[in-house]
């Protein structure tokens, strides 16, 4: 009787369309996450293979349990500004001798792999992921530090990195560094501040000053050897725990430190699900290329839970937002998503009624964006909807349960915020290539503009100038339409990837499975005053 029925005919027209848009967006998509793929380039790739060496993603194949998937976060970080592609570092989680771990890789085929100010941002992402969800942390390193030309954005933020990695050992959270090359100056405070190091012979190279800063420092001469090789740090200094003999070695030694954290999940693996009764591919065509048609998210949940089974809460009430209860993966969760886009004063207490049940029964919660933002307008402002837009953030900032938030189409406004957007601390946040996300629609926000510049030069007793008036409302439409788009926003580190519709279900379900490494616990009070 729960079980979704679909009204959608995946051989008409309007599916059709939205389909081949959907197709084009992610065939753009693919190109830019194959820029990550290809790192520094061939000429990069090729010298670092020449010194027998494996690439970054390779490292991570190899220390993963075979035949298991690697949940790659935020591949565009650092799109559509200076810096390459993925931002020369990958992040991701993975799992390694059973154990959910989350798993850092520099890219040395990037400018020697030093950290710019996205690689910074990227990284201190992947703690906050490991810290609130209890995963180990395997920092697989080679990198040549701070990326100096940009130092001034990165070296007072960046002392976060080592801060995070103690504070995860206090929290009980293991930490791993396994260093392949180069781990100067800051950098050798990633093993120095980790719970386990591995070092390879010959290739780790872990000093605080090289030979020529010493020789500069203080006058003595030596080799990066004796300041900073494997076997050195195996036999003097200490600081290295394992000694291995080259990458493979290191890797399989990882394995065997992760075999013995004894690294207990608080939840148990809730065993196989039921799939979906309707096709994941049948998700390519349910989002409008126009976003201000409307569509049914209920065409979407039937397509991400199990059985498409779903227990609606209050469908009759606050319409253009849908709440129910429903299991992903085998994992309870409740649904917030969006209908017809706007949000009214009935949808907000109806959201924030839902939120505290989810909190009393500790269910996760998971938040399919489709909103142009709360009603404006006489008769909603004296409704009180500022009020009741407020009792849904209060709701969603003091709500304990983990969030998933998918941005499906439009995410604007104050809505981004009550469908727990970024800065609300979702544990994770995806977004489809459908997706816009911006202060406000493109068109509103030029238009705003206009009228503001219009009464400003009315009051200065100005005339007002139409023909620039058009030029520039064109020109700021054409900007923030671009910067709504979902790459530019990875890109900034707004959300932790873009992905294929087809693969939401698989996505979240290995996040809800990362989720219950750590205690899953509901608020029960605590919320702040709810405005009435
Ligand atoms: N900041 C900015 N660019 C850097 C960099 C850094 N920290 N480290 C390397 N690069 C650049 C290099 O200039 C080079 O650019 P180019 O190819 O356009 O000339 C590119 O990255 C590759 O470096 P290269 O030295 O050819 O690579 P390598 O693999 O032989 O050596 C390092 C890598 C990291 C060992 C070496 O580059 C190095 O010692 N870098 C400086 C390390 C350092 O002292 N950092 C300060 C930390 S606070």
């Amino acid at each position: 009787m729960t079980v979704l029925a679909s009204a959608v005919d995946v051989t008409g027209p309007e599916h059709t369309a939205h389909r081949a848009v959907m197709l084009g967006r992610l065939a753009e998509l693919d190109a830019e996450h194959a820029k990550a793929l290809a790192g520094g380039g061939e000429k990069y790739v090729t010298r670092h293979r020449g010194r027998g060496k494996l690439l970054a993603r390779e490292r991570i194949e190899l220390l993963l349990d075979p035949d298991t998937p690697f949940l790659e976060l935020s591949p565009l970080a650092a799109w559509g500004s200076d810096y390459p592609v993925g931002a020369s570092i990958v992040t991701g989680i993975g799992t390694v001798e059973g154990v959910e771990c989350l798993i850092t890789a520099n890219d040395p085929t990037v400018r020697g792999g030093a950290s710019n100010p996205w690689t910074l941002k990227k990284a201190l992402r992947a703690n906050e992921i490991a810290h609130a969800n209890r995963l180990p942390v395997i920092s697989l390193v080679e990198s040549g530090g701070a990326d100096l030309p940009s130092q001034k954005e990165i070296f007072i933020p960046g002392g976060a990195l080592f801060r995070d990695l103690t504070r995860l050992s206090a929290a009980g959270i293991p930490t791993i560094a396994v260093v392949f090359g180069n781990s100067t100056a800051g950098g050798a405070y990633v093993p120095g501040m980790s719970d386990h190091t591995i070092m390879i012979k010959d290739r780790s190279k872990v000093f605080l000053g090289g030979p020529p800063l010493v020789k500069m420092a203080t006058g003595e001469e030596s080799d990066d050897e004796s300041l900073g090789g494997a076997e050195m740090h195996a036999r003097t200094s200490g600081l290295a725990d394992h000694f291995a003999l080259d990458e493979p070695d290191a890797l399989s030694q990882a394995r065997r430190i992760v075999a013995r954290l004894n690294h207990r999940k608080a939840h148990p693996d809730p065993g196989p699900a039921e799939p979906p009764k309707y096709a994941a591919e049948e998700l390519l065509g349910i989002v409008p290329e126009d976003l201000k048609t409307p569509f049914d998210p209920r065409e979407v949940v039937a397509r991400i839970v199990d059985g498409s089974d779903f227990d609606e809460f209050k469908p009759l009430y606050g319409p253009s937002l849908v709440t129910g209860w429903a299991r992903l993966h085998g994992y309870p969760v409740g649904v917030l998503a969006n209908a017809q886009g706007v949000l009214f004063s009935a949808e907000s207490q109806k959201a924030a009624q839902f939120i505290q049940l989810a909190n009393q029964r500790d269910t996760p919660l998971v938040f399919l964006h489709n909103t142009t933002g709360y009603m404006v307008g006489k008769e909603y402002e004296q409704g009180g909807i500022i009020k009741h837009g407020a009792m849904m953030i209060n709701a969603v900032s003091n709500s304990r349960v983990p969030h998933l938030s998918v941005l499906i189409g439009a995410s604007y406004g104050a809505g981004h915020y009550g469908m727990c957007g970024r800065a609300y601390d979702p544990r994770f946040l995806f977004a489809w290539p459908s997706a816009k996300s911006a202060v406000m629609g493109p068109q509103q926000l030029a238009g705003v503009l206009s009228i503001v510049a219009r009464a400003s030069a009315a009051a200065k007793g100005q005339p007002y100038d139409d023909e620039a008036d058009a030029g520039l409302r064109a020109m700021v439409e054409q900007q923030i339409e671009a910067e709504s788009l979902p790459m530019f926003l990875s890109g900034r580190l707004y959300d932790d990837g873009v992905i294929d519709p087809r693969d939401t279900r698989t996505v979240l379900g290995l996040c809800l499975s990362a989720i219950h490494t750590a205690p899953v616990e509901g608020a029960r009070g605590g919320f702040g005053v709810f405005r009435m």
